[in-house]
């Protein structure tokens, strides 16, 4: 059985909506590494890019993820851009069934359009959403469970996800 299971996947892919429905239908604890970062801070993402760069907030997201993924029974939703660190990526698969959420660029702009909390969506969101998935093409495939949630309602995304807890690792 998985320790945790890890949600990663572009902004905008569903990862909070749906871990909190995961944490609820199994009992486990939802937790977001933003919020853990932002807890910490006292401020929010958006103000510590402002103030401190990117730089800072992906140290302080690696902390975060130090953290969460030594417990166990939770729901773990990333960041989007936390998967970029090598170091990152081995510290969610120890710690977890990673499991990646994926959405077509349309469905991401409509999503995130009217969010002003992304630093890295500022200015023309088509624009930023496009060269920042191009950049990140790669960047989820490490995860051995992939889901398209273009199509699936919040319900049906959790009930696939428990699923595959199900399946021998
Ligand atoms: C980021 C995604 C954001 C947040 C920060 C950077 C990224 O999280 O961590 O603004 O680099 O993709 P969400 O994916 O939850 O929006």
């Amino acid at each position: 059985m998985h320790r945790n299971i890890v949600l990663v996947g572009f902004m905008g892919t569903g990862k909070t909506s749906v871990g909190r429905v995961l944490a609820d239908r199994l009992g486990w604890i939802f937790s977001d590494t933003d919020h853990h970062v932002e807890e910490k801070a006292g401020m929010p993402v958006s103000q510590i890019f402002a103030e401190q760069g990117e730089e800072a907030f992906r140290q302080l997201e690696t902390e975060a993820l130090q953290e969460l993924l030594g417990l166990q029974n939770r729901i773990i939703a990333t960041g989007g851009g936390a998967v970029l660190k090598e170091e990152n990526r081995r510290l969610m698969e120890e710690g977890g069934l990673v499991v990646a959420l994926n959405a077509a660029e349309e469905v991401i702009v409509e999503r995130v359009r009217e969010d002003a909390a992304r630093p890295l969506l500022a200015g023309n969101v088509e624009e930023r959403v496009r060269l920042l998935m191009e950049a990140r093409r790669t960047a989820y495939a490490f995860a051995p469970v992939q889901l398209d949630t273009g199509r699936l309602t919040v319900q049906q995304a959790a009930e696939r996800i428990i699923g595959e807890l199900a399946r021998p690792s």
